[in-house]
């Protein structure tokens, strides 16, 4: 194909990829997290930073973008049946590595704490949780997390899980429970815009959460364009600025 001034010089070559729609990255997510995905006042639009870099991505690899907003209860069961990757917040694990491949990092988060503004609650570590209500979405890493130090009994915790980590906000608004444990992004930009409502208690730094875009297990030529796309991305400073547009620095 002649290359015009539009197109990039060098598209990353995905002929031998298979995927649910030809010419289309099919992306599924839980577009009910902000500032990764969230749908726009249109009602209809997803937009968030993984909706921008899977943009990106699929431009590189010379496709399409197909946004599908699927909950979080199951989505990784849609990889290969509803959608080609599920790019939605997704820390890296070992368990979720037994089941799918997953990208190289494209953000780092950590579990935080937020409670009300103004509350008292001292908190240090997530021990210091113990006795108190705190709320997270169901099956993330925070609810391993915390599920992992009361079955442990390290603390004695009442654990509400949530569908949709909206609810869990919305809980603390309410004065229903103590704190919301959830990724660090989620939590900074529920407190940058309503900082009057929410504050961050504590942000587990020692413990890095790696996020990756997550496909199936036997996709290692869509994991290697991948890869190749994120790592051009990161070199020519396009990821730094994007993640500085919508995490600020
Ligand atoms: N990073 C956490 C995990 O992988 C939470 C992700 C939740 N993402 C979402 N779009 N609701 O478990």
């Amino acid at each position: 194909a002649e290359s015009t001034d539009e197109t990039q010089t060098s598209t990353i070559d995905v002929s031998d990829v298979e995927f649910i729609s030809d010419g289309v990255l099919t992306m599924g997510c839980d577009a009910n997290y902000p500032p990764f995905e969230t749908i726009a006042e249109d009602g209809t639009t997803p937009i968030g930073y993984d909706i921008d870099v899977m943009t990106e991505v699929a431009n590189r690899l010379g496709l399409e973008l197909n946004v599908v907003n699927t909950g979080w209860d199951g989505i990784f069961e849609g990889i290969d049946v509803n959608y080609d990757v599920v790019c939605s917040g997704v820390t890296i694990t070992e368990e979720r590595k037994e089941s799918m491949l997953f990208s190289d990092s494209y953000i780092t988060n950590y579990q935080t704490v937020v409670v009300p503004a103004g509350s008292d609650l001292k908190i240090e570590s997530l021990n210091d949780l113990d006795g108190k209500t705190i709320a997270v979405q169901k099956e993330t890493t925070s609810d391993i997390v915390m599920s992992d130090l009361k079955s442990t009994n390290t603390i004695d915790v009442n654990i509400v899980q949530n569908e949709k980590v909206t609810a869990c906000f919305t809980q603390l608004t309410n004065g229903e429970i103590d704190a919301v444990v959830c990724d660090s992004s989620v939590a900074d930009s529920y407190v940058a815009s309503q900082s009057d409502v929410y504050e961050i208690a504590y942000k587990d730094k020692e413990e890095a959460e790696v996020f990756g875009i997550a496909m199936g297990i036997n996709n290692t030529k869509l994991q290697a364009a991948i890869n190749q796309a994120l790592a051009d991305m990161e070199a020519d400073g396009w990821l730094e600025e994007t993640r500085n547009y919508w995490f600020g620095d």
